[in-house]
């Protein structure tokens, strides 16, 4: 069943570095993808830990907390129908090696470890994920003027 959901998503310091951001949320608005929070922040060990805690123990965990404390990063909550499986279509598969060309991580990155982007797996850990950079109130409402074309 398809229904309003909202995700959460960040373009990680090697996007923003590289000057992808503007060719990133284009991506984003294009597909139809409504933006209702932004944030653009150099993330402290703090959050980085609190957003990767499932990847605590694991081999790449330092790495990864690293790489994204490593400069500023662009969270984001963004809205749609099935806007969770939207996003990870539009991104691609983890690996950017492996990501579709296409897809943002197979256009931009080329190896699993700087990838890009991140995006919430599911609507349970993107409400976990968006809770750690937003306040409920930080996120607006308002429509796309396009939405009775996006959706039937
Ligand atoms: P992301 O979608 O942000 O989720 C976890 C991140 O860890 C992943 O993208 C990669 O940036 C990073 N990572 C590094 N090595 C691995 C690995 N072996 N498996 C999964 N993720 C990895």
């Amino acid at each position: 069943m398809s229904e309003f959901v909202r995700t959460f998503v960040m373009l990680k310091p090697d996007a923003v570095a590289r000057g992808l951001i503007g060719e990133i949320i284009t991506r984003i608005e294009r597909k139809g993808l409504k933006i209702v929070a932004m944030k653009f922040l150099q993330v402290s060990k703090e959050l980085a830990e609190t957003q990767y805690a499932v990847h605590k123990g694991k081999s790449f965990f330092e790495p990864l907390i690293e790489y994204i404390t490593s400069g500023p990063s662009l969270p984001m909550v963004v809205e749609g129908k099935n806007a969770v499986q939207a996003v990870r279509t539009l991104i691609g598969k983890t690996n950017s090696l492996e990501a579709n060309p296409g897809t943002i991580r197979g256009d931009f990155g080329m190896t699993l470890e700087r990838n890009v982007i991140h995006a919430a797996d599911s609507v349970e850990n993107a409400k976990i994920e968006m809770a750690v950079y937003f306040k409920e109130e930080e996120i607006v409402k308002y429509k796309r003027i396009d939405e009775q074309w996006l959706y039937e």
